[in-house]
């Protein structure tokens, strides 16, 4: 790919002698911590090919939308803001809009978009995202619009991806360890947007990781959909955790997600010995009914759930354990809703993601009878969402008049307050003076517990 990296390079170098500036680029990344990820590579990639940095959608050169499919209210955003970019690029015709990512692998987008959105120059999906160079130069140089979807990966990805690369924030990094998923949860998309697991060679991983390290990075996020299940000749998941807490300047240690079927007591007790792996586990219910979750496809039953938390609280009482939970999914009865009010008690979550069930084409729930309708279901999630805020800030109690371990990311953008995370992933508001940087582990006595986030001052 580099020879159609120089080649942009020649254009946006004409570009600067022409407009006196580099084009600039801006991205926006809907969906998940992966895409967070693979939007830090198209910024470095891009970088690589001369473009500056745009900073809104409206002046950049060049946009890149890097999509989510997982609901359709996901999808219903991106198509919302597609809107927009169609009078902005009326305005501005040399404009290059590019969606990538997810959403365009399934097939009923991909025909919307050339029904409805046209003004789209590049599209492309998640098995090729390294052909962004030659895409890219296809469209500047053919003045056409550029579509290339694979069905799977290319045979030169995914690692292919893994080269030039930005990074958003200075002292913490996602590090991708699984591409894909194969546990085709009934109702997810994700295993057909995405292709099968594929465990990256932990070597590569953990070169990554010494030279984010060596870059100053502290904390590092293993990222996959189902991180339990790693296996790289004979390195499974629990091992590669041991072998980056040996990695010199890495302080924190943070993975997502947990699926519950595969978790193993190695990892319970790794986690428990380590110093440096955070006491958070995200461990996704979705429901708390044995007869819903064999429909789901998900692989445990309620009891297997609790029994399993059971085990990771002896092992660690003060973790905090936070779950996904859909509610609606076709046939739950208010049976099978109550299971789930009860496994979320007893689990005393420190924080859930809830979820209303949304009918994705193409997987096999999108053929289930929904019985129940539409208000029940908004009835429950409003009964589900009230519990687990109560719950979370039951959890966030506990640390009133404490001190904790705070590492800080900076001055939020909205109250101009520092914020920060506790080793358990709990939001901190604190005050503090300029002294303190991105990454700093900090001190913090808590005066404030709220809902969401708890409120403290650095204290020596
Ligand atoms: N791999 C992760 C989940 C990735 S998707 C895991 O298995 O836990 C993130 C969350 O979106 C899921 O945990 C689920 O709660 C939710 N989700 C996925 N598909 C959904 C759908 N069709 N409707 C509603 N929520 C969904
Ligand atoms: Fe989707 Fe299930 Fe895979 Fe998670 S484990 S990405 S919910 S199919
Ligand atoms: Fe969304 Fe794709 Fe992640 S569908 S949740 S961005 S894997």
């Amino acid at each position: 790919m580099s020879l159609y990296i120089q080649k942009v390079q020649e254009i946006t170098n004409q570009f600067y002698a022409e407009n006196g500036r580099l084009p600039s680029a801006f991205i926006q990344t809907f969906g998940c911590q992966m895409n967070d990820r693979e939007s830090e590579k198209f910024s470095g990639i891009l970088a690589a090919m001369g473009y500056s940095e745009g900073y809104s959608e409206e002046e950049a050169d060049l946009v890149l939308y890097n999509t989510c499919c997982v609901r359709k209210s996901a999808e219903d955003k991106i198509y919302g803001r597609l809107g927009a970019l169609k009078s902005q690029k009326a305005k501005q015709p040399g404009k290059v809009l590019i969606l990538c990512g997810c959403m365009p692998q399934r097939k009923e987008v991909m025909d919307n978009l050339n029904k409805h959105h046209r003004h789209i120059d590049i599209i492309f999906g998640t098995f090729n995202k390294h052909h962004l160079p030659k895409l890219l130069h296809e469209n500047l140089t053919a003045n056409k619009r550029v579509i290339e979807i694979l069905e799977a990966f290319s045979p030169d990805s995914p690692d292919a991806f893994e080269g030039q690369t930005s990074r958003f924030l200075s002292h913490k990094a996602g590090v991708t360890i699984i591409h894909g998923c194969n546990n085709f949860c009934a109702y997810c998309i994700v295993p057909y947007v995405r292709g099968r697991e594929n465990s990256r060679d932990h070597k590569l991983i953990l070169s990554e990781i010494k030279s984010l390290a060596a870059d100053g990075v502290k904390e590092v996020m293993l990222l996959g959909q189902n991180v339990n299940s790693y296996s790289h000749s004979d390195i499974k998941f629990a091992d590669l955790i041991s072998l980056t807490e040996e990695i010199a300047g890495i302080e924190r240690i943070r993975f997502m997600t947990s699926h519950p079927k595969d978790l193993s007591d190695d990892l319970i007790r790794v986690m428990a010995a380590s110093q440096k792996v955070c006491k958070h586990i995200h461990l996704p219910m979705q429901s708390g009914s044995t007869a819903v979750l064999e429909k789901m496809n998900r692989g445990y039953t309620k009891e297997g759930y609790i029994n399993l938390i059971s085990k990771i609280y002896e092992a660690m009482p003060d973790i905090a354990i936070t779950t996904d939970i859909i509610v609606g999914f076709p046939g739950e009865s208010e049976a099978d809703f109550s299971d789930t009010l009860d496994v979320a008690k007893q689990a005393k979550f420190a924080g859930a993601f809830t979820f209303m069930y949304s009918p994705r084409e193409g997987t096999p729930a999108f053929n289930f009878k929904q019985e129940y309708p539409k208000e029940v279901i908004k009835e429950r999630f409003d009964r589900l969402v009230a519990q687990v805020n109560h719950m979370q800030a039951a959890f966030n109690k506990r640390y009133e008049n404490q001190s904790l371990s705070v590492m800080s990311d900076g001055i939020s953008g909205k109250g101009g307050r520092y914020t920060g995370r506790t080793d358990s992933n709990v939001l901190v508001h604190f005050d503090a003076d300029a002294s303190v940087l991105n990454g700093d582990i900090l001190n913090v006595h808590i005066d404030e517990c709220r809902t969401f986030y708890l409120k403290g001052r650095i204290v020596i």
